[in-house]
């Protein structure tokens, strides 16, 4: 179960989250929870944290170690303070940033060389849905941006399918609609990386998930987590998805 907590918070708000949210979920053992924060909070998530289980990601990196590349942040700068995720290829750097799937890939590659764990977003825009390309796109930005890891490299990213359409606007896809394109996912897995890279490998919902739909989501097969924006940011609200 992710937050994704976009361009929110400042360092002060941060250790104001955790000081409520830690408490809220220290019974859910059985699940990974991260919070994904922006550049600057993520050592005051990453001292807030500290002896719980909950972890703390960025929320992008840039594909080489270090050198003359003004305003970037690389793999190491994060695995050096303690950070254990990163989202890799979110729309709205994808909208708004130039990611390609070609960079997505040199990211992901990136993340993992130095010891990060990506969560690597897909998901089609609402034209795409509505001209019926979904599975086009989906399959585009897999074989573009996932299918050139190593078997050794996929094992270790998991994948958050958020429908653009559904980001922020408060229109979840139904749990039918999510599961179908899950289970895409899962086929395009199966085909690259063989059935058992599939049934181990973790594909994110993300797109207004919120504390009364989580569970209808979460019940699909396919659907294995949540990676949450809007809903993350106060306490209540994400302790009852990581608790659903
Ligand atoms: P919302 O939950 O605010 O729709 O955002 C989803 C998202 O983009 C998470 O990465």
């Amino acid at each position: 179960m992710a937050g994704n907590w976009k361009m929110y918070k400042t360092a002060g708000d941060t250790t104001a989250f955790f000081e409520k949210f830690l408490p809220l979920v220290a019974s859910a053992t059985d699940r990974d929870i991260v919070i994904c924060a922006p550049y600057v909070n993520l050592p005051a998530a990453i001292a807030a944290v500290s002896g719980s289980r909950v972890e703390v990601g960025a929320q992008n990196l840039y594909w080489g170690k270090e050198g003359a590349f003004t305003g970037e942040i690389s793999g190491p700068m994060l695995t050096a303070i303690g950070c254990k995720w990163v989202i890799v290829g979110h729309s709205e750097r994808r909208q708004f940033f130039g990611e390609t799937d070609a960079t997505v890939l040199k990211r992901t590659q990136a993340a993992l060389e130095h010891g990060l764990l990506p969560i690597v977003c897909v998901g089609e825009r609402l034209e795409e849905r509505e001209s019926g390309s979904t599975e086009a796109v989906l399959k585009t930005q897999f074989d573009g941006g996932i299918a050139g890891l190593t078997p050794e490299q996929f094992s270790k990213i998991a994948i958050a399918y958020e429908p653009v359409w559904a980001i922020g606007t408060g229109k979840t896809a139904t749990p039918e609609i999510a599961q179908q394109a899950h289970a895409y996912i899962r086929g395009l897995i199966v085909e690259k990386f063989g059935e058992a890279a599939a049934a181990a490998s973790r594909i994110l919902y993300g797109g207004s998930v919120k504390p009364d739909n989580v569970k209808n989501l979460m019940g699909q097969t396919d659907i294995d987590g949540a990676l949450v924006g809007g809903a993350s940011l106060e306490p209540a609200s994400f302790g009852a998805i990581v608790n659903h």
